[in-house]
């Protein structure tokens, strides 16, 4: 009984290979029985991995900071790179407990930006780049002219364009985004200092004249500026409303962090190699913002710019 039921079992089993046999020999036969269907699986799947491939690279850029959207504070905690935490081991108390970006539209007001704002047009009225980018430093003097510089601080026609009022908005903002450098990244205030260059940018959809407008180019700060520690950078304008394009983009391997211009947003950063950027290009209108920094290192410290400035 039993021996009859292995045999059938058997006997069933070998069947269907034979079966399966068969029809892999007939398949063999005419290959081009099945083309058109295999062209078309083949296709959907080469189709589906590049959708897959292009949804994937499109999701790997994140709005950090919408202009539409006020924040109180916001912060990303990245590993510093070692040659920024081997050179601020020099420095007590001023080696950050984490490196890091943060964005805050609290700390400076609408009213301070603006006259911040009125500040850079007034200075930059009397100068501007033959290209797309130009600044005033308010520490050397320097001002964007034609594929040059000048030093507002000598120039006749400048001469007190701004008074005493305005330097004391600009050290009142420094101040402010000192001690929110101290807090936020757990370092002594008296152990950072302002350092140079400290100055306005204007940003124009001017065709690049020379290597000074082409400020689209990824960088990091601390190779740039040497004296630079923490970077930040106060908007003084609005994406969108002011200028399109001109975000900035933090550039990690993983992912691109952006951060949309909003009057009065102040964007902090460790100005290491973890903090590498760019700035997108400007289509339309004109971006208005303010790089003050700070450094540890008391070599570079400035005192705060002022009417003293003007050389007669
Ligand atoms: C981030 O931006 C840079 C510069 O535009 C670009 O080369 C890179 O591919 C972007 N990375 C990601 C993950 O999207």
């Amino acid at each position: 009984m039993s021996e009859v039921k292995k045999r059938s079992k058997q006997s069933i089993s070998t069947d269907k290979i034979l079966e399966s046999e068969e029809k892999k020999a007939k398949e063999k036969a005419s290959p081009n029985k099945n083309l058109p269907l295999r062209i078309l699986s083949r296709t959907v799947v080469i189709f589906s991995l590049l959708i897959i491939v292009y949804m994937s690279a499109k999701d790997r850029t994140k709005i950090f900071a919408k202009q539409t959207e006020v924040i109180p504070g916001k912060g990303l905690i990245i590993e510093c790179s070692s040659e920024y935490m081997k050179e601020l081991d020099e420095y007590e108390g001023c080696a950050p407990k984490n490196c890091k970006r943060y964005v805050t539209d609290t700390v400076i007001s609408t009213k301070e930006a603006d006259e911040l704002l009125n500040m850079a047009k007034r200075g930059l009225k009397h100068g501007g780049s033959l290209g797309g980018a130009s600044i005033l430093d308010l520490h050397s003097g320097a001002l964007s002219k034609g594929s040059n510089f000048v030093n507002f601080y000598k120039l006749k026609e400048m001469k007190n364009i701004f008074d005493q009022n305005d330097f004391n908005t600009f050290r009142v903002v420094k101040d402010k985004i000192k001690y929110a450098i101290a807090h936020h990244f757990g370092v002594q205030p008296t152990k950072i200092y302002l350092t140079y260059p400290t100055f306005f940018s204007e940003i124009s959809t001017k065709k690049a004249v020379t290597i000074h407008d082409e400020y689209w180019h990824p960088h990091v700060d601390k190779e740039s500026y040497k004296s630079f520690h923490y970077t930040t950078l106060l908007y003084l304008g609005d994406y969108n409303i002011d200028f399109k394009g001109g975000q900035f983009v933090f550039i990690d391997s993983n992912y691109n962090y952006t951060v949309e211009p909003r009057k009065g947003r102040l964007s902090m950063f460790t100005s290491g190699a973890e903090n590498l950027h760019h700035v997108q290009k400007v289509t339309a209108g004109v971006r208005y913002a303010m790089t003050i920094s700070f450094t540890c290192n008391k070599n570079y410290a400035i005192a705060d710019p002022g009417v003293e400035k003007y050389i007669s």
